[in-house]
């Protein structure tokens, strides 16, 4: 792979991840093992997801040596707590068949909704939890998911490791500007989920400008999306179930889009989030205690 972002504690990690979520790969290390072929070498999951477990068989079956590989996964909100977290990471490295999680994040901020003032707490128990499993060895690394400035705020102001990115949902049209300065001044790498708008990229509104550039460059219109966030400073974690959009989601570092280009994108107009808001919609999903 080409490029490299390099984190705030000096390691490098490439610039497009895969993303798993979550269908297409549960029960179905085969996808996962054509990414590595490839040529994808940072994997995006989470214990919700439920394709630790296919990730974990893909880079055993692949023949891959793990220490060429990231492996990024997260805690989910019935999995905070420094006792349930301690469990937690247990079970993610028993899935993904692994002694250490190269990256590992807190999934949401906040169990329940805007009235719930504990969030703070709970959100740096949780971290000083994670914050043992980096001295034991079981962790290198810890991140953040869906964390907006207030919630970062409380994890910088109580941390001693810092988190080295935030997975943010971004896409050109949705991007979060508050959130992604806010990393950016504190060091934290912004990654962009559903950086291509979850397959909806021909929907958007401004999507005949994306269009307009893909036309110039020969290129996709998730292809521009990719490299537009890139050269924003975000890493996308883009999913994709067929080898085509696996391959051509990686050919985008052989083009460059101008700073006029680069601007017209951000000044796209934004749309709603296609998740939910991290205060006021807590997804009412639950991890798989089976799993
Ligand atoms: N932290 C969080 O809360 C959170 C939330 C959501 C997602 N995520 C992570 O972010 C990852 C990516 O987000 P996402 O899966 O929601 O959406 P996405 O990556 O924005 O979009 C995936 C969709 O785009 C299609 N696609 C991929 N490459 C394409 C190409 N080159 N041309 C045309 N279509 C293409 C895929 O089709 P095919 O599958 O048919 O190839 C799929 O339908 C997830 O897998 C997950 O790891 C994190």
């Amino acid at each position: 792979m080409n490029d490299f972002f390099t984190l705030s504690d000096g390691s490098q990690i490439p610039k497009i991840g895969f993303g798993t979520f979550n269908d297409a790969f549960a029960d179905n290390k085969t996808s996962i093992i054509q990414a590595i072929e490839c040529g994808y070498r940072f994997f995006d999951t989470a214990s919700l997801y439920e394709t630790e477990r296919s990730l974990g068989n893909a880079v055993k079956e692949s023949g891959i040596a793990r220490n060429e590989v990231f492996i990024e996964t997260k805690l989910w909100i019935d999995e905070m707590g420094a006792e349930n977290a301690r469990i937690a990471v247990e079970k993610s490295l028993k899935r993904l068949q692994t002694d250490y999680i190269d990256i590992y994040m807190i999934h949401w901020p906040r169990q329940s909704g805007a009235d719930d003032e504990k969030w703070k707490e709970l959100d740096i128990e949780t971290w000083h939890a994670m914050e043992d499993m980096v001295k034991q060895g079981i962790v290198k690394k810890l991140g953040l998911s869906n964390f907006l400035p207030h919630h970062l705020k409380n994890i910088l102001d109580n941390c001693t490791i810092r988190p080295v990115a935030d997975q943010l949902e971004l896409h050109p049209g949705h991007l979060q500007e508050a959130a992604v300065n806010c990393c950016k001044a504190n060091g934290v790498l912004p990654m962009a989920w559903s950086p291509l708008s979850h397959g909806k990229d021909n929907d958007r509104a401004g999507a005949g400008m994306l269009a307009k550039l893909a036309e110039k460059y020969g290129k996709s219109i998730q292809q521009i999306s990719l490299r537009f966030l890139i050269q924003k400073g975000i890493m996308p974690i883009p999913k994709a179930s067929s080898a085509a959009h696996m391959r051509s989601n990686l050919e985008v570092f052989d083009f460059e889009l101008t700073e006029d280009e680069v601007s017209i994108l951000t000044s796209m107009p934004q749309t709603a989030w296609l998740g939910e808001h991290p205060d006021f919609a807590i997804p009412d999903r639950k991890s798989n205690p089976d799993n």
